[in-house]
């Protein structure tokens, strides 16, 4: 049963108990076939100062974050578009989506697990990025159902991925849950099982510009990540095994630094700008703790994102590739104008088993999968 906000707010008002529990909402809306006839559904989260956050079941994908800014004025934060066309279309570079299997490129499209070799598609370059190409997790319908409880709002979404999807063994149980909470915190937490030994990298491509999605430019945002290393890359993006230290590079985000102060100096590597994964430091938490990652803050709107995750890296992505497709209300995502900040293990990981400080990224039967990443919104004066 559907019931809409209204609705919902006087159910409330007509029991006398405006808790903050009771201003958390969801609500269901169609938002048209897919090429393949599946409804997809956006589902719309509402805390109690009225942030907003938008969800899809194709792709478990975050397609809307209303959230304040120091005046109390709300925008839109991260990319995406008005319909379904839009998330089907080239323009898409895995906007918000939930991806996977394996996020992040894989070396040659091929790993070797327990003495067997696999292979998966090929889509970027000599690489594997992201999953694959028509099955990858951005890209399936999802099922999604809302919840409200204990003050807290949200979706879940399931999906079962069968046996040799897109090349990866095992059928995987995967579950992606969205908590909205009235903190201005959303909360993603993964789980997967796989029934055969398998990888698996899980995480969101959210592209964030906390002045509204569409400004014009990403590098006037200060950011600061939590990381003394790196991983460097090869000519094809792929990580050489190496843990390098930040100090003394562009790279060197320990201290709050404009994302455009030293760009330019990586425009002619391989990377094209900031495309790296970065080694989180988790100064002796324990496994499953979470630690703050990054913290992005837009000097002109005052809109502040603080990134926490459980995971041992996280990928700063700068939008080199952003070409000034339109994108939700007709405006244009131009080159460099929105962020990726993805939690996450370390690229290339199936082929990197053994390497030493490297992530294991081997999901067994009976094990299971967990990764929890929370986006905090705020503002500063
Ligand atoms: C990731 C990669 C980038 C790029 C984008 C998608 O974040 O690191 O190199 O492929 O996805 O365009």
């Amino acid at each position: 049963m559907r019931r809409s906000t209204l609705q919902c707010l006087l159910f409330v008002v007509s029991l006398g108990m405006i808790a903050p529990a009771a201003f958390a909402k969801v609500t269901e809306t169609d938002f048209g076939k897919t090429k393949d006839g599946v409804e997809a559904k956006v589902f719309e989260v509402t805390n109690k100062n009225g942030m907003k956050v938008r969800l899809m079941n194709r792709g478990a994908t975050l397609i809307g974050v209303d959230v304040p800014d120091r005046d109390g004025k709300l925008a839109d934060v991260v990319f995406g578009f008005d319909d379904i066309a839009g998330y089907e279309s080239k323009a898409n570079s895995y906007f918000g989506c939930t991806t996977g299997r394996y996020a992040n490129r894989i070396a040659k499209g091929k790993f070797t697990l327990d003495g067997k070799e696999y292979k998966l598609f090929t889509n970027d370059g000599p690489n594997h990025l992201h999953g694959g190409n028509g099955e990858s997790l951005d890209k399936v319908v999802w099922d999604g159902m809302p919840f409200d409880k204990d003050g807290v709002s949200g979706v879940e979404f399931t999906y079962t991925s069968p046996d040799g999807q897109e090349g990866y063994p095992g059928k995987q149980e995967m579950r992606v849950t969205f908590t909205l909470n009235d903190k201005n915190e959303l909360k993603i937490d993964y789980s997967a099982k796989s029934d055969k030994p398998t990888v698996l990298n899980l995480t969101n491509h959210a592209y964030f510009n906390l002045g509204g999605a569409g400004s014009p430019t990403i590098n006037d945002h200060v950011l600061k990540l939590n990381a003394d290393k790196y991983t460097p890359v090869d000519d094809t993006l792929i990580t050489t095994g190496e843990l390098a230290p930040v100090e003394g590079t562009p790279l060197d985000f320990r201290t709050p630094t404009a994302i455009g102060k030293r760009v330019d100096q990586l425009t002619k590597t391989s990377a094209l700008g900031y495309d790296h994964n970065f080694v989180l430091n988790r100064d002796g938490a324990a496994e499953g703790e979470l630690v703050e990652a990054a913290k992005l803050v837009d000097p002109k709107s005052g809109r502040t994102l603080t990134v926490i995750t459980d995971q041992p890296g996280i990928q700063f992505y700068g939008g080199n590739f952003l070409t000034g497709n339109k994108g939700k209300g007709g405006k244009p995502y131009a080159y460099r104008s929105a962020c990726a900040l993805e939690t996450q293990v370390f690229p290339d990981s199936p082929n990197k088993q053994g390497v030493e400080g490297w992530t294991d990224c081997v999901l067994r039967p009976g094990d299971e999968y967990t990764h929890t990443c929370v986006y905090a919104f705020g503002v500063e004066k």
